[in-house]
């Protein structure tokens, strides 16, 4: 028997108790039952994202909260810098184009930050630019954009939003929305938030509803004005993820529950203590200077097929983490520091990953890594 274990930057693993929360008999969402849980889940989602103002919730995956950010706000020959320092990165690009927008391209080496200053220089160049588009936490390479200090500059222009994927950081890494003033920040069930995937979610900003208000693009299903009057009522405009929404209740509990200073504090606690034992074990970080605490992507050794790794965990222990993608297909494997895992979790991936790595003839000493990884969690 081989216990299954997800250590994959999404889907995560889901704690027992929500699954049990999940596997009641499906209630019907036009009753007084299902509005208690929206009212619930809509205050509970207002304290993670740490805003005031409101938090939309959708039955797709995470794209489809990006799609309704560009969709409802920007108009066709509309600019937007689109921070691209990986896959999702593109993802806005595209997205922009496929709405008729026009894509500033702003190439990011994979691995890297953004430079703030670059924005800044954009954005003085052509005030016409109606968004500034990033990921705070770019999963396909392991790095955290720098979100307040982008805020900073994008706040100067009033015709500006600044609209920030947070599928892999909100509920990991402490983005206050109202605080550092963002207009759009986006996130999905799958990630932080120990769920299976199903749902997104969407912070919107006074700036951003001016937008939305201008916004002449056709929509239907993502139509963001549509769900805001819905959720006044506490209920949603088509059939909700009814299950999924009353997981999202008990994960949201509990996050109340643990507060956040904890909650960021232990996930930044996984992920630095799964890079110390990287470095312990001689791997290289690919993303070492400006690290995300929800994922750590890690080059294979040299000459190593990276994806042989990630294929080895899963066959001989039934670890499922994920590889590179594009370019970086081969090279990274890429370990979560998100869902239902604790330290010990961390602890399990690193003792494997020393296994696997000799299995796979690359000889490291075994609990080299461990150690690292115990003692930064000590
Ligand atoms: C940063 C980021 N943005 C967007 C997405 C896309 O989300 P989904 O696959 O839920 O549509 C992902 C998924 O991995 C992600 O990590």
């Amino acid at each position: 028997m081989i216990k299954k274990r997800i250590y994959s930057p999404g889907p995560v693993d889901v704690s027992p108790l929500t699954l049990l929360e999940m596997a009641q008999p499906v209630m019907h969402h036009r009753t007084k039952e299902f509005e208690a849980i929206v009212a619930e889940v809509v205050e509970g989602l207002k304290y993670v994202f740490q805003t005031k103002g409101d938090v939309l919730i959708f039955a797709s995956s995470g794209t489809g909260g990006m799609e309704g950010a560009i969709s409802n706000t920007l108009n066709p020959g509309d600019k937007a810098i689109c921070v691209r320092g990986g896959k999702f990165g593109e993802r806005w690009a595209q997205l922009v184009s496929a709405f008729g927008g026009e894509p500033l391209n702003l190439d990011v080496e994979w691995g890297q930050a953004v430079d703030p200053q670059q924005i800044a220089d954009a954005l003085k160049a052509d005030p016409s630019i109606r968004a500034v588009c990033v990921q705070a936490s770019e999963t396909s390479t392991g790095v955290a954009h720098p979100v307040k200090e982008i805020a900073d500059i994008v706040k100067g222009y009033s015709d500006t939003l600044f609209i920030v994927d947070g599928i892999t950081a909100v509920g990991v890494m402490d983005i206050p929305f109202d605080r550092w003033g963002l207009d759009i920040l986006v996130g999905g069930s799958q990630k932080a938030w120990r769920l299976p995937p199903g749902l997104a979610f969407a912070a919107v900003s006074d700036k951003a509803w001016a937008a939305v208000e201008k916004c002449t693009q056709p929509r239907y299903y993502f139509d963001w004005a549509k769900e805001k009057k819905n959720l006044a009522k506490n209920t949603t405009a088509y059939t909700p993820a009814v299950s999924l929404m009353v997981g999202l209740a008990q994960v949201l509990r509990e996050m109340r529950e643990e507060g956040l200073e904890s909650l960021f504090a232990r996930s930044a606690s996984y992920a630095r203590a799964f890079r110390e034992a990287m470095l312990a074990l001689g791997l290289k970080l690919f993303a070492p200077d400006s690290p995300s605490d929800s994922i750590t992507a890690v080059y294979g050794p040299e000459g190593m097929d990276a994806g042989a790794i990630v294929k080895h965990l899963s066959s001989k222990f039934g670890i499922t983490i994920a590889g590179g993608q594009d370019h970086a297909k081969g090279k990274i494997f890429r370990v979560s520091h998100m869902g239902y895992l604790d330290a010990l979790d961390m602890v399990t991936a690193v003792a494997a990953l020393e296994m696997t790595l000799n299995d796979l003839g690359h000889q490291v000493e075994l609990g080299a890594g461990v150690r690292a990884a115990q003692k930064a969690l000590a």
